[in-house]
Order: structure tokens, then C-alpha cells, then sequence
């Protein structure tokens, strides 16, 4: 059986989560699409709260994923712990609330959704996400697994895609908020994107408003971010996966406007 996962990038703050809610819907519908995994750690422009998250889970997503920002609003914590559908990064230490793998049931197909996050310019202090994604793999049992690596650098995500090739279904990356153009599938079936971009206001840096990040860049005071307004755009992924090998046949990249 052929089953069609979307991955939707970085949702970024008000603009970004109106937009899923108008769009996703009629994308699941029109493309065939039977399971959704969006980033939201941006919901909040850093972090998410409990609302945000359910307004993700509400607009069309079945797992919504976290990163270097989950606890940028600290009200989330209780949250992950009561919410199978909610995930942060499953190489934070054990110390921290929630779980970074699920299993979910796609009526006859498991899926497993992993969280990582990357150790190149994130100082988290997070565990090996190489060895902790081994470690992941041997819990529960599915047909399909993907992985949304939340990393800065390409180079780890690359390393990780070979590391990983065959034995997941599918890998992306998000956190930089910028897509790449290497949509593919690897040697041994596992499909790819480096990163999967962002949704939200196209005319801004990384979803904040261009001034506020030119001033910054200028050496100005630092502030609380504002996110951009105008037009947005919701970048992803369409994979398309086979449950009888548990391999990727199709990659390609979304850009809804
Ligand atoms: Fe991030």
C-alpha cells in the first residue's frame, strides 16, 4: 500500500498558523495525503503554547513536532507529557517532559514519527541524535518510519540521511526555515529534503520582520521578536511510501501560496 506523509516546515507565529488553518485541508484533500507532521516550535514565534498546538492538531495535522525552541513557552511542559501527538526532540536528556518517538496507527499501516535534534550551532547539550535514533528504532513496531531532524547544519543532516538510508522511511530537515532543492531518494529507498522551509510571512527573515533583523544584524539592541505580516507561503515535503518495503518511492517538495 502507497501511503502519502506530508511534512510541513516551521510554522511561524499568527500569519503562519491562519494560513495552515486556511490551507491544509484542501492540500490533504486535493493530493491524497494521509498523515501530516508539522513543525511547530515557531508557533509562538519562540516556542508554542498549548492553544498553538491545538490549532495545529485542528487545521489538519496528525503529529505536530518541536526543536530547539519547546520550551520557549514553559506552559507547554505539562502538555507534552499528556499529548501522544505532540513530540520534542527524543535526544533531549531524560530529565525533560515528553517523548520524542510515537507510533501511530494509519488503519492497517504503524507509523513512527522521530524527532531529532542536531548538536552543530544548537547548544543544547542534547544527547547523539546518530546513536539516539538507533536506540529509537528498536521501540514499538511499524511498517513506516520518518524523521523530522531539526538541525542547523546540512552537513549533519546529510551524515544522518546516509546513516539512516534504508532502515527509515523517510528523513527531513527543518530549523533553518530556508527550503533546499535536494528533494530525492537515497541509495537504499530512504527519501530526503535537507530542509522543508517555513510557513508563514514570505516578505520577512525567517518569519520576523525584515527591520527588526537588519537592525540586529547592524549591531542594534536585541528585542522580542515581531513576526512579518502580509502574504505567507507553507513549504514542505510530499513523500510517498510503501508500506510492503517500508521505503520511499517519490519525493517532492510543496510550496503553497
Ligand atoms: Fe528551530
Amino acid at each position: 500500500m502507497l501511503v502519502r506523509v506530508l511534512a510541513v516546515g516551521d510554522v511561524v507565529s499568527e500569519p503562519g498558523l491562519r494560513h495552515l488553518e486556511k490551507h491544509l485541508r484542501s492540500l490533504q484533500k486535493c493530493e491524497g495525503i494521509s498523515f501530516t507532521v508539522v513543525n511547530g516550535e515557531n508557533a509562538a514565534s519562540v516556542g508554542l503554547t498549548p492553544e498553538q498546538a491545538w490549532r495545529i492538531y485542528d487545521a489538519g495535522a496528525d503529529v505536530v513536532t518541536l526543536g530547539n525552541h519547546t520550551f520557549g513557552k514553559m506552559q507547554i511542559a505539562d502538555f507534552l507529557d499528556d499529548t501522544p501527538w505532540l513530540l520534542r526532540p527524543a535526544n533531549f536528556t531524560g530529565r525533560a517532559p515528553g517523548r520524542g518517538c510515537g507510533v501511530y496507527d494509519l488503519g492497517g499501516v504503524r507509523i513512527r514519527v522521530m524527532n531529532l535534534i542536531g548538536r552543530c550551532d544548537l547548544s543544547w547539550g542534547a544527547d547523539n541524535p546518530f546513536t539516539a535514533a538507533d536506540r529509537n528504532l528498536e521501540r514499538g513496531e511499524a511498517e513506516l518510519t520518518v524523521v523530522d531532524f531539526h538541525a542547523e547544519a546540512t552537513s549533519e543532516k546529510l551524515a544522518m540521511a546516509y546513516y539512516l538510508d534504508g532502515r527509515v522511511s523517510a528523513l527531513w530537515g527543518t530549523h533553518t526555515h530556508v527550503p533546499t532543492a535536494d528533494q530525492r531518494v537515497f541509495p537504499k529507498g530512504t527519501g530526503y529534503l535537507t530542509d522543508l522551509g517555513m510557513t508563514g510571512a514570505v516578505e520577512s527573515v525567517l518569519g520576523i520582520q525584515p527591520q527588526q533583523s537588519v537592525e540586529m544584524f547592524l549591531g542594534g539592541l536585541p528585542g522580542r521578536f515581531r513576526p512579518a505580516s502580509g502574504p505567507c507561503k507553507a513549504q514542505g515535503a510530499l513523500v510517498t511510501l510503501d508500506s510492503a518495503t517500508g521505503l520511499c518511492t517519490a519525493v517532492e517538495r510543496v510550496d503553497i501560496r
